[in-house]
């Protein structure tokens, strides 16, 4: 079966307490749920949460596997990570990260320190940072270079503006960001695109499915084009809620969701995820 991905973005939001209570919330409600039909979920905090909600995480796995099994602190290492894996529902990711490994960068977190937080993912490229801090495709490309090279999966996050919807060149503009934004030298095994249109985040205004399944369409051909992609995903983003989220799920080449508002509410996220 093809599981859906639903991904939150949390953005700049929610202090430690509030991780906290979202966490122990969704995951005793998530334990609810038919594991087998559940999508993979992956949870996008501040950075500065990841490594907390990781160890908040483990707290709950490690109580799971001592119901079954022997205490943790007798289980070799090895054996104790794949335990851990097989029963983690909730996968972590960060929100950006600096291109380069390590140095004098103020202020930036590289791909390793994220790894090593307990996250296997990063969203990249997304139009606020593009907006409010300039990025530029070619700077998302060596984000998604520095990315890969610590083996974190690239969430790519790509859609115009209202005027260029409004024009017809708006797939020439998304065709441009695919182009510019991956990098050319490098084979990617995975790489996830979320279709984000600018005029919908945060408006509570959203294409219609007929508009999101071509637009995909449309990305699904320029990414098969790319010999360099093996494995490749196309999420829609923007104005997701629980009411809306069936309905996205459902319409042709949706592979998943990018939900930001809806996401800070771990009971509305947990009604988008029961919608796949
Ligand atoms: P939104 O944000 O769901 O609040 O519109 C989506 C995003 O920016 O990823």
């Amino acid at each position: 079966m093809n599981k859906k991905i639903i991904i939150a973005n949390w953005k700049m939001n929610g202090s430690f307490d509030d991780a906290q209570i979202w966490v122990e919330n969704f995951n005793h409600k998530l334990a609810k749920l038919d594991q087998k039909s559940l999508s993979k979920i992956v949870l996008c905090p501040p950075a500065i949460m990841i490594d907390f909600i990781d160890e908040l995480l483990l707290e709950s796995e490690f109580a799971q596997i001592e119901k079954t099994q022997k205490n943790v602190a007798e289980i070799e290492e090895k054996e104790l990570e794949k335990l851990v894996a097989n029963i983690r529902k909730i996968n972590l990711g960060a929100q950006d990260c600096s291109p380069h490994e390590k140095g004098a960068f103020t202020g930036d977190i590289s791909a390793k320190m994220i790894k090593d937080c307990g996250a296997n993912y990063v969203i990249l490229g997304h139009s606020e940072r593009r907006q409010n801090h300039k990025e530029s495709d070619e700077l998302i490309s060596e984000k998604i270079t520095a990315a890969k090279k610590e083996g974190l999966t690239p969430i790519l996050c790509i859609g115009e503006s209202k005027a260029q919807r409004e024009s017809e060149e708006f797939k020439n503009f998304l065709k441009n960001q695919l182009e510019k934004s991956i990098p050319h030298n490098l084979k990617i095994e995975k790489i996830i695109v979320a279709y984000e249109p600018i005029w919908s985040i945060g408006t509570g205004l959203i294409p219609s499915c007929k508009q999101i399944e071509e637009t995909l369409e449309f990305i699904k051909n320029e990414l098969t084009k790319n010999k360099n992609i093996s494995v490749f995903k196309i999420l829609y983003g923007g104005s997701v809620n629980a009411k809306n989220s069936g309905e996205i799920l459902k319409t042709k080449n949706v592979d998943g969701l990018l939900v930001g508002g809806a996401s800070l509410d771990a009971e509305g996220f947990l009604e988008i995820i029961k919608s796949a």
